[in-house]
């Protein structure tokens, strides 16, 4: 007797959470041995049910274990925590990963936001992050390569310098709002030294449900893993975390991206790395199953598998692009609909360049951006806070963003792009805080 009918365990993914195991055939009751409530609660009543079956033999215990598997089956109904907003879900997920499309992360808490402008002089101000993120939304045609833009909570309830409403501008210049919806990373109890984990679950429900009347239509959640000496603790509640926090937000009808930051500080190799990423997915989908998420209205937003920062080695493009595949495939199911990268301090070209190499053969998702610094910072440079610049600032996101556009469909080619100076630099920053 097998227990692979049993609900939406099994009906999802079976994904391991050590990479030897994945390299493994999975026994069909792996996702049993699991300590998540969800399987915890499943295995006792298909135990109980199936255990009098067994027992006794009898016609009762049977017609009792039968009456027990339809339930199972609603909880593996992908959408049944969020009926109401299927289809706009799947509508949502779609219009972010269209061919040539990612996404402008400009979620940056206004603390961060702050040393962004700073580093060009300007004061950090309400009234300067409103001018510096409305010069962004209103970038005419970022659309046609960004179907959405994170934003940070000011921004999306902020009004324009002429008084529209922030999501309106991005509505009109086709890109859809999203959100940021974790309240960042603070010390993990029980962890190793320097270790984090992310806070925001308690009020997710309520805040969710605002998110989605001011008008974003998917949302963020950020937590991290160091490669080097991380304790299975930091792993496993990043899962959890990540879990609960899409689940809520399908249910409040948010496309939740997923980010579990691989970081990049420290002196690993190339190997630590991509062995650290397929832990942390594999835990993440694992929770994921465990919780009922919706894989097909869920995005993506992973690290690339990279040296570390402080291991005094490189990886061209292309080893980062087979390095990073090779995981991805190991742990990320297909239906997943798109995977958006975060850029993690590389220069603006590196992470075009790297984007491009991912996508030179067809891949079995939509594998795209989700940058930040990566898509502002010549932008930022070129405005550095002058109205006066903004036309000029606006032509170099759009310069960004298209050649970006361009890597998503592995058309991106440095020998004709006209790149500046600015978009060669590094802006990777030890112990980074978003
Ligand atoms: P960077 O592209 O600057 O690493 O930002 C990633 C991010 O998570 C922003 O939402």
């Amino acid at each position: 007797m097998s227990f692979t009918f049993v609900g939406g365990a099994a009906r999802q993914p079976i994904i391991h959470t050590s990479a030897a195991s994945l390299a493994a055939p999975a026994p069909v009751s792996a996702p049993m041995t699991s300590k998540s409530p969800r399987s915890d609660a499943l295995l006792a009543s298909c135990g109980l049910a199936l255990g009098a079956v067994l027992a006794s033999g009898n016609r009762k215990a049977l017609k009792q274990s039968r009456k027990t598997l339809p339930v199972m089956q609603a909880i593996g109904d992908h959408f049944a925590h969020c009926p109401d907003f299927k289809d706009e879900l799947l509508a949502t997920a779609k219009a972010l990963t269209m061919p040539g499309k990612g996404i402008l992360a400009m979620d940056e808490s206004n603390k961060t936001c702050g040393l962004r402008l700073a580093s060009v002089g300007v004061e950090n101000a309400e009234s300067n992050r409103q001018r510096w993120r409305e010069l962004l939304l209103g970038t005419k045609g970022l659309g046609d390569c960004c179907g959405g833009a994170i934003l940070f909570e000011e921004t999306l309830f902020q009004d324009t310098t002429d008084g529209k409403k922030m999501v309106d501008l991005a509505k009109e210049n086709g890109i859809i709002p999203g959100i940021k919806v974790d309240t960042g990373l603070v010390p993990l109890v029980g962890g190793k030294e320097g270790e984090s984990w992310c806070r925001g679950l308690d009020d997710l429900k309520e805040r969710t449900t605002k998110h989605y009347e001011a008008g974003a239509r998917f949302a963020k959640w950020r937590t991290t893993v160091r490669v080097r000496d991380h304790s299975e603790l930091a792993v496993q509640e990043a899962a959890h975390g990540l879990a609960r926090y899409a689940s809520i937000c399908q249910s409040s009808g948010l496309v939740p991206i997923i980010e579990p930051e691989i970081l990049l500080d420290g002196e690993h190799s190339i190997d630590e790395c991509a062995e650290c990423f397929e832990k942390t997915w594999a835990a993440v989908f694992k929770a994921c199953a465990d919780f009922g998420v919706a894989l097909e209205a869920s995005l993506l937003k992973p690290s690339m598998v990279t040296p570390g920062a402080q291991s005094g080695s490189s990886a061209d493009p292309e080893t980062v692009a087979r390095y990073t595949k090779a995981s991805l495939k190991r742990v990320v199911p297909p239906s997943v609909p798109g995977i958006m990268f975060l850029s993690g301090g590389q220069s603006e070209v590196q992470a075009t360049l790297n984007l491009n190499a991912l996508n030179q053969e067809a891949n079995p998702w939509h594998i795209s951006f989700s940058y930040a610094r990566a898509l502002q910072n010549t932008c930022l440079k070129t405005w550095s806070g002058k109205d006066e610049n903004k036309a000029a600032a606006q032509a170099k996101l759009l310069v960004r963003a298209k050649a970006n556009s361009k890597a998503q469909k592995g058309e991106y080619d440095p020998a004709t792009a006209d790149e500046d100076a600015s978009a060669l630099e590094g802006m990777y920053v030890k112990d980074y805080v978003y």
